[in-house]
């Protein structure tokens, strides 16, 4: 049967109003197609009893945060930025692995949205969760940074309920309803991008250093493929160095990794042919704008056995 996107939307503000019950709700809002239709279907659902944060965690891609505030108040969000930069980079100082590093992000995220929410009065947290977000945190590929029960937390732990009107819907039926909405193109056809941001972009140790050229390398990354249509497309940052030459000197730099992948909901996902040329100037320009940077591998390897991000 196909989806409904009017009757999903009548029957989740249904939902949010007799949950919330009057009382106040927050929504953490990161400018994803997955959270932004949360915050708007919890919107009209329960107008001025809603309040909305975009959570600066430091891991953000170029101009993010500013942009996508600018873009959640076209949407009718008026969103409240929070600082939380330094508590974020504290919080995994010195980890390298992939799962603790995803642990420390989700107790840092939920931490801060527990303060905001207790200084708001507010009871409950909205949140963009989907379908596949719950199904690969059960099945064990990885834990999500949204997901709570499923890894035996209880969001009251952290002071409130959580409302997930999207929990039981994969990403084209999201696309959907954000179109049905009337919210953006930059909305609507957003590329996904992992709720970690950057952290889990970062392979091993990070650091603010890192965490900057991997966040150039997107930049690029992301200017060059936008052509392609592809479901994602970015840059990591390999553990390790290794050798280059620069201005006629050996130098030991970083390894970018390019990765460009087509899907239609991110279970699985086919590394995409990106034509040579394209990679060729994709690598050039990385060598050249990102300092620290000696090499540019392109990776080839589907999902699975892969996943789509590296940690
Ligand atoms: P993987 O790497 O598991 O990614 O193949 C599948 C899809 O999920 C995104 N992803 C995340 N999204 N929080 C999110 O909101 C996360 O912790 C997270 N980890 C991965 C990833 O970008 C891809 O679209």
């Amino acid at each position: 049967m196909p989806f409904d996107s009017a009757s999903f939307v009548e029957s989740a503000v249904r939902e949010i109003q007799s949950k919330v019950n009057g009382q106040l709700a927050l929504a953490a809002c990161s400018g994803g197609v997955d959270s932004t239709v949360a915050a708007v279907l919890a919107k009209r659902a329960i107008g001025d009893k809603l309040r909305a944060v975009y959570i600066d965690d430091g891991f953000r891609r170029f101009k993010e945060p500013e942009e996508t505030v600018k873009l959640l108040k076209s949407c009718g969000l008026d969103v409240e930025t929070v600082d939380a930069r330094e508590e974020f980079y504290a919080a995994v100082r010195g980890l390298r692995d992939a799962e603790e590093k995803r642990k420390a992000f989700r107790h840092t995220f939920y931490t801060v949205l527990g303060r905001v929410a207790k200084a708001l009065g507010a009871r409950f947290l909205v949140q963009g969760t989907i379908a596949p977000d719950v199904i690969e945190t059960a099945g064990g590929v990885k834990t999500q940074h949204n997901v709570l029960a499923q890894v035996g937390v209880d969001p009251r732990a952290y002071g409130f309920e959580v409302i997930e009107p999207l929990r039981e819907l994969y990403k084209p039926q999201v696309r959907a309803l954000a179109r049905y909405l009337g919210l953006p193109a930059e909305i609507s056809e957003k590329m996904p991008f992992p709720g970690p941001g950057l952290l889990i972009r970062v392979l091993g140790e990070v650091t603010p250093e890192k965490v900057e050229i991997v966040r150039q390398a997107t930049r690029i990354v992301e200017e060059e493929t936008r052509a392609l249509g592809a479901f994602q497309a970015f840059a990591a940052l390999l553990e390790g160095k290794a050798t280059g030459i620069k201005q006629g000197r050996r130098v030991y730099g970083y390894i970018v990794a390019i990765r460009v992948v087509d899907s239609a909901e991110a279970l699985t996902a086919t590394a995409r042919e990106v034509p040579y040329p394209l990679l060729k100037r994709i690598a050039r320009r990385i060598i050249e704008e990102v300092p620290g940077v000696a090499r540019v591998v392109y990776d080839v390897t589907d999902k699975p056995p892969a996943t789509i991000e590296y940690e």
